[in-house]
């Protein structure tokens, strides 16, 4: 068994989230397409007598068996007939609650560790779908169309980096309660059509065309996420006027990500959003970055 092993996993962000009718089960069918970007949490897994989870970078996360790492180690642990006996330490700077899939990239992180640490093979991705609807990205990474609850994947090939503003608030907004605003919001007719398929965003990756792509980006969630936190349309109007190609809330928000044409015009953006204090920090990056993997 080796010491340690520590994994690097990234954030997503949602290019395109088409949000269809929720279904019996409670969950929406999605077309959407997944992205990661260099926004990375860590995961330490040591040997120990029973399961322990340790988390910095992050206050008022649990680290019992609420917390989706927590279920990821004990799910893979009884699919493959070990004892759950490791220490998961939890290096957090994907924000919580923000939109970015950070709980599921912890999730991912872990499969990943617990099954190098314990020496077990298992389909690390059907573990994924069973966690929650973007941990199977997490393991992925890259670019992917995204069916179903978001669980299956289809990668989308490879395409130029693109650069890329994070805009973070200082608060969460519950996945939860956005799918269900919307299905409210569309009831009473308050909210816009749903958007069509990602074609003319594939064709754009395709062409290596950031402008285009930054025209298309669009999130049927989006309206939730103003009407949750209006002050989020200022930082959204921001970050289009500093001259971003264009911008979408990530997920359920409240993360807005800005597609820009260089890192220069990124740093300007985040520069832009810091300065009128429209979001608790600016994160410069780029994207597509492979998923969850093994780092020591
Ligand atoms: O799958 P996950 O646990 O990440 O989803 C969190 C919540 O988001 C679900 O309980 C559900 O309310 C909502 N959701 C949904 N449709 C999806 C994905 C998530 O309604 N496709």
């Amino acid at each position: 068994m080796p010491d340690s092993v520590r994994v690097r996993v990234p954030a997503k962000v949602n290019l395109r989230l088409g949000v269809g009718p929720r279904r019996p089960d409670g969950y929406h069918e999605l077309v959407t397409v997944f992205h990661a970007v260099g926004l990375f949490d860590e995961l330490t897994a040591t040997p120990a007598d029973g399961l322990t989870l340790a988390i910095s970078g992050a206050d008022d996360l649990p680290a019992d068996r609420s917390n989706l790492a927590w279920r990821a180690a004990e799910l893979l642990a009884a699919s493959t007939g070990v004892r759950p006996d490791v220490h998961l330490e939890l290096t957090k700077a994907i924000p919580v609650a923000g939109g970015l899939a950070g709980g599921s990239a912890d999730a991912a992180a872990t499969l990943l560790a617990c099954a190098r640490l314990w020496d077990v093979s298992a389909d690390l991705p059907v573990l994924a779908a069973q966690l929650g609807s973007d941990v199977a990205f997490a393991l992925l990474g890259g670019t992917a169309i995204g069916t179903g609850r978001g669980e299956r994947l289809e990668p989308v090939p490879d395409h130029a980096p693109l650069h890329w503003v994070l805009a973070t608030a200082g608060y969460g907004i519950s996945t939860a309660q956005a799918y269900a605003l919307i299905d409210e919001l569309r009831a009473v007719r308050a909210a816009p059509e749903p958007i069509g398929p990602p074609d003319a965003l594939l064709a754009a990756l395709a062409a290596g065309d950031p402008e285009g792509v930054g025209l298309v980006l669009a999130n049927d969630l989006q309206p939730a996420a103003f009407t949750l936190r209006p002050e989020l349309r200022r930082t959204y109007e921001l970050g289009l006027e500093a001259g971003a190609f264009g911008g979408v809330v990530s997920g359920s928000g409240p993360t807005c990500a800005f597609l820009c044409g260089s890192a220069e015009d990124a740093a300007h953006v985040a520069a832009v959003l810091r300065m009128e204090e429209a979001a608790r920090d600016a994160i410069v990056t780029t994207g597509p970055v492979p998923g969850a993997q093994v780092i020591g």
